[in-house]
């Protein structure tokens, strides 16, 4: 996977870091422009997966646009230049100062996700005098067949208005007379590996995209958020997901009316396989049931497997004796801090290098202060 010239530079370098191979972004951004932005869909990039400037602005100038859930992540997209008229606004708590800053910068929609949020930036947005463009955030009760802390569409997650209240508030909303109502949004989950989850939330945006439109409003944003997974398993063989194919899906199952746009969030799917988390092995220990392969890196760096029991593929960059089991762990003083378990790699010693990969997305962001461990600055490909 890696050049033997990056791995030399990796040897330099103060370990452990973030490695992002910009090839992969580009080759993937053109994925989405071929299969998605030339159908006219919008592809909002979800900054939550990744929010390294440099990554923003190679995202930016492939055309995409932005979609944030804190004021920070605003803010971040405006510095790396995304229009306001990109940016969307999710999140089921938003603050008063974060629906300001919001608003200061008239921003493209904010994803709205109860009746009580209507109020509120209605009242705020007319404190500005002004007219906040808003898309509901419904529902959908989809299984998305992914992680449990991954789930978002169904009725016992927190997220979005639920098809119960869905006739009440469009009742309210003529009374919110500094809300525009554009849109609705959806977003099911993250990690979706089959298909099936997102024909079953076309059919459900139809469905409510009919009954909105018939009550009187006109939407001409259709959100259906993001959720498209990767292959951590095989990140060589498959390096970009399958976009044809997922943006095929939507070609054929959505049905807009002729005033509607069609628009995603789209985070791990744009950014996981660019990233690699490399570290060091500080020591091995051999048990007498285990074999530990102790790295410097831990779950204050990447915390994904200590929370959703993900795996990670391991490359062990500057070893090609014969495998060995290991469980590979980090320094960190909890038991969750592991990697992978049992793992044949080949056998390393002190000093080798390792690169933990699909790290783009949810890795870095997640990053933590932990132990008071600290942040190495990332690589770039176009560095070395
Ligand atoms: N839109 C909304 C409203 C979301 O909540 C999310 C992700 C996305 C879009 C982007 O989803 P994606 O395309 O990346 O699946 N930290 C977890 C993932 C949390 C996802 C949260 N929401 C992980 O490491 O797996």
């Amino acid at each position: 996977m890696f050049p033997s010239q990056v791995t030399e530079f990796f040897k330099s370098q103060k370990t452990p870091f973030y490695y992002y191979d910009l090839d992969v972004l580009n080759t993937t951004l053109d994925e989405i422009k071929k299969h998605g932005l030339s159908k006219g869909y919008h592809v909002h990039f979800a900054l939550k997966a990744n929010n390294q400037l440099k990554i923003l602005e190679i995202i930016r100038e492939a055309g995409l646009g932005a979609d944030c859930v804190s004021g920070g992540e605003v803010q971040r997209a405006i510095d790396a230049g995304f229009s306001a008229d990109e940016i969307a606004f999710a999140g089921v708590g938003k603050s008063d100062e974060e629906i300001e800053l919001g608003l200061n910068h008239n921003i493209f929609c904010f994803n709205c996700e109860s009746p009580q949020e209507l109020e509120v930036l209605n009242e705020l947005a007319g404190k500005q005098g002004k007219t906040a463009k808003i898309a509901l955030r419904l529902n959908p009760n989809v299984e998305a067949d992914t992680h449990k802390y991954i789930t978002t569409g169904l009725n016992e997650n927190k997220f979005g208005i639920n098809a119960s209240d869905l006739d009440a508030v469009l009742e309210q909303l003529p009374e919110l007379e500094h809300l525009k109502l554009i849109g609705i949004h959806f977003h099911i989950g993250s990690q979706i590996q089959k298909f099936t989850p997102f024909e079953e939330l076309c059919k459900k945006a139809n469905a409510l995209n009919d009954h909105i439109e018939e009550q009187g409003f006109e939407l001409s944003v259709i959100n259906v958020g993001g959720g498209f997974g990767i292959n951590y398993e095989h990140p060589n063989d498959n390096s970009v997901p399958d976009f044809e194919r997922f943006f095929g899906l939507f070609d054929k199952h959505i049905r807009l009316k002729d005033h509607q746009q069609l628009h995603f969030e789209l985070g791990r799917s744009v950014v996981g396989q660019c990233g690699s988390l490399i570290t060091k092995v500080l020591y091995t220990k051999y048990g007498q049931t285990k074999n530990f392969a102790i790295v410097d890196a831990g779950m204050t760096e990447l915390i994904r497997p200590a929370l959703y029991q993900a795996a990670h593929r391991i490359d062990v960059l500057t070893s090609t004796k014969p495998e060995e089991k290991y469980d590979v762990v980090g320094p960190i003083c909890e038991s969750s801090d592991t990697f992978r378990k049992d793992i044949s790699i080949p056998k390393v010693e002190r000093g080798d290098l390792v690169a933990i990969r699909s790290a783009g997305a949810y890795g870095e962001v997640m990053r933590s202060a932990y132990n008071l461990r600290e942040a190495n600055p990332s690589i770039y490909s176009d560095e070395i």
